[in-house]
């Protein structure tokens, strides 16, 4: 219950719509609780006329025409607490969904690492959508009950407090033989949560993926490994509703049982002569008031758990730790550049460039691992000086793709420290770091929408001149307005529709135009051709002149004009110097160069994967 309301604190902006909503139930308890009594009225004046005691027609159609008033009072009040109810209920939906994609967005990339989309897309489905609905319906159909139900015990007990006893007896009693179910049934909920997830994780990558699958024939495993674990869920329901109707069935006795002494109360006190006929046929409707929720308990409490369950899941992923993030008064931002969005490059790259005389980058004694594996990268030790290109050589697996991600910051180094301009990243606020930084990553990783879009993903106030000026130097232009509909064509899901080479053009354009002071090539030109690749490296070489630049390739054609080469061997930094001194040493890059240079040579290569 404690994440319940910690949930409704989250939206608390929503006020005006939790009153709306009480007041509703309030009011609609009110005119519902109205009828019986004007019953009772009735009753008793025809029971007065048929005595002869009094009575008449018209007192007896004005009661009905009271009746009519208050049900009509009742719908309408009823219908306006559901509209509120409704409203609040997807407001918070998408108060929760966006908090939820915020907070996602703001953890860090080792979170995602060992996330399956699928699963954290099931989960937030799940959660929001059950917490919602349970409040949703708490808030249009279990509110206004229980208040009722309130009300109605009251005036029993004015009637007569035993029968009212025996009716509050009742929910205690109910409750504890509910919640005796509920432990067992949470835990099976959690088990059954857990197989959606893995098969909503599951199927996400598959439809992602699916030319992998079709290539390799195996849709007949992915799908029973599907239905494995839907067949896992069918099999913890069985026993999970088994269990749950078994206790129904003993619950829905112990109630029978008691209303059996409830009636034997009222029929007999009647008879008696203690209640007139019309308290009678009051009392009789209370009752049926009071049950409803009884026997609606089960659904209650049934939701009510999905709801916990689904907002402790929600929860879960709001207390994750967040990216470490320094506050940008703490003098961690780059000089000129506090607190500045992602976009907004250019006093960054002025202040970056005002400062000369120490490196830009300078990466010390730096070790880094993956989650509590062994160290990738080992005490490595370099400096990239302002407008220098620096090239990354080292086998594959060997940890360069790992020195860009501690660049961007996407993880914390585990020993040494990474300065760029002269400050430890662990003081700088990300976004100004990232900010920094234009990477054109191994993957080229593109986004479904146009090629417009995807261009100017990192500047998206960029002009159509400035789109196509950075789509021509990295070669693109010529293919894009072959395609139809030229820079509004449609790329499909990360870039389906374009081949690897064509991706990487508009992967490369897209860091371009970002216009960041450091640039960072992770085999940007891979897929291309050699007739391609010396294009595009013509507009990257006159980009680069003027900017700081990592490179990676495999190729070394690629990186015959940096200024240095740092090889990299079990993730330690082997040697550093310019192509023309590492050539002779006899090193990875001398070996890589007699590799590459000599077709016989390619025979024996296994340790490095090259793409000549
Ligand atoms: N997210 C990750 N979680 C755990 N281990 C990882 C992760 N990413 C990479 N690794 C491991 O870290 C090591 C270095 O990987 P990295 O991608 O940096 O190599 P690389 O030098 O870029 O290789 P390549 O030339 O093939 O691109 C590899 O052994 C890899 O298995
Ligand atoms: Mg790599």
């Amino acid at each position: 219950m404690r994440s319940l309301s910690r949930i409704l604190a989250l939206a608390s902006q929503l006020w005006p719509l939790y009153v709306a909503v009480v007041t509703g139930a309030v009011l609609n308890a009110a005119t519902g609780l109205g009828v019986p009594f004007v019953i009772k009225a009735a009753t008793d004046e025809v029971v007065a006329a048929l005595t002869g005691t009094g009575g008449s027609v018209t007192t007896v159609v004005w009661l009905a025409v009271g009746l009519l008033g208050l049900d009509i009072a009742h719908t309408v009040i009823g219908n306006l607490g559901g509209y509120a109810g409704d409203l609040m209920a997807v407001r918070l939906r998408s108060i929760l969904s966006r908090r939820y994609f915020e907070k996602l967005l703001r953890l860090p990339q080792d979170y995602f690492d060992n996330q399956l989309t699928g699963t954290i897309i099931s989960r937030l489905q799940r959660s929001i959508t059950e917490t919602t609905t349970f409040l949703n319906s708490f808030a249009n159909n279990f509110l206004p009950l229980l208040i009722t139900v309130g009300a109605a015990l009251v005036i029993i007990a004015s009637y007569s407090p035993w029968l009212a006893l025996l009716l509050v007896a009742i929910y205690p009693v109910f409750t504890w033989l509910t919640m005796l179910t509920s432990r067992r049934w949470q835990v099976l909920e959690g088990q059954k949560n857990t197989a959606f997830d893995i098969a909503g994780g599951r199927f996400a990558e598959v439809v992602g993926q699916i030319r992998v699958v079709k290539s390799f024939g195996s849709q007949q495993r992915e799908l029973d490994h599907f239905t494995g674990q839907y067949d896992t869920t069918v099999a913890i329901t069985r026993v999970q509703s088994a269990f749950w109707h078994r206790m129904d069935v003993l619950r829905g006795i112990a109630l029978n049982v008691i209303f059996f002494g409830i009636y034997v109360i009222i029929f007999t006190t009647t008879v008696q002569g203690a209640f007139t006929i019309g308290v009678m046929v009051l009392l009789i409707q209370l009752v049926t008031m009071a049950r409803a929720p009884v026997t609606m308990m089960s659904y209650l409490v049934d939701s009510a758990q999905r709801a916990i369950t689904g907002s402790t899941d929600y929860l879960a992923v709001m207390d994750e730790v967040e990216e470490p993030s320094p506050p940008a008064d703490a003098g961690g931002s780059v000089p000129g550049q506090a607190a500045v969005p992602a976009q907004a490059t250019v006093p960054a790259q002025a202040a970056v460039r005002a400062q000369a005389g120490q490196p830009l980058l300078e990466f010390r004694q730096a070790s880094f691992g993956y989650g509590t594996g062994e160290d990738v990268l080992r005490e490595v030790s370099f400096t990239v000086a302002r407008g220098e290109r620096v090239a990354l050589v080292g086998e594959s697996g060997g940890g360069k793709t790992t020195l860009t991600s501690l660049l961007l910051g996407l993880y914390p180094l585990r020993a040494g420290t990474l300065l760029v301009d002269g400050r430890d990243i662990a003081d700088l606020p990300v976004e100004s770091l990232r900010s920094l930084v234009g990477i054109v990553f191994q993957d080229p990783s593109l986004f479904s929408g146009t090629i417009r879009e995807n261009l100017a993903y990192g500047r998206p106030d960029a002009g159509e001149a400035e789109i196509i000026d950075a789509a021509r130097r990295a070669h693109a232009h010529g293919f894009i307005i072959g395609l139809p509909g030229g820079y509004d064509a449609e790329i499909g899901e990360r870039g389906v529709k374009l081949s690897g080479g064509q991706k990487q053009r508009i992967a490369i354009a897209r860091a371009l135009l970002k216009d960041a002071p450091i640039l960072v090539l992770d085999e940007a030109t891979s897929s291309l051709d050699s007739k391609a690749e010396r294009l595009v490296q013509e507009g990257l070489d006159e980009l680069m002149s003027d900017r700081t630049t990592l490179i990676i390739a495999h190729r070394l054609a690629t990186i015959a004009g940096v200024d240095r080469i740092v090889t990299l061997a079990d993730g330690r930094v082997d040697e550093i110097g310019t192509p023309a001194e590492l050539a002779t040493t006899g090193g990875i890059y001398a070996e890589l160069l007699a590799l590459q240079g000599s077709r016989a040579g390619r025979k024996s290569l296994r340790r490095f994967e090259i793409v000549g």
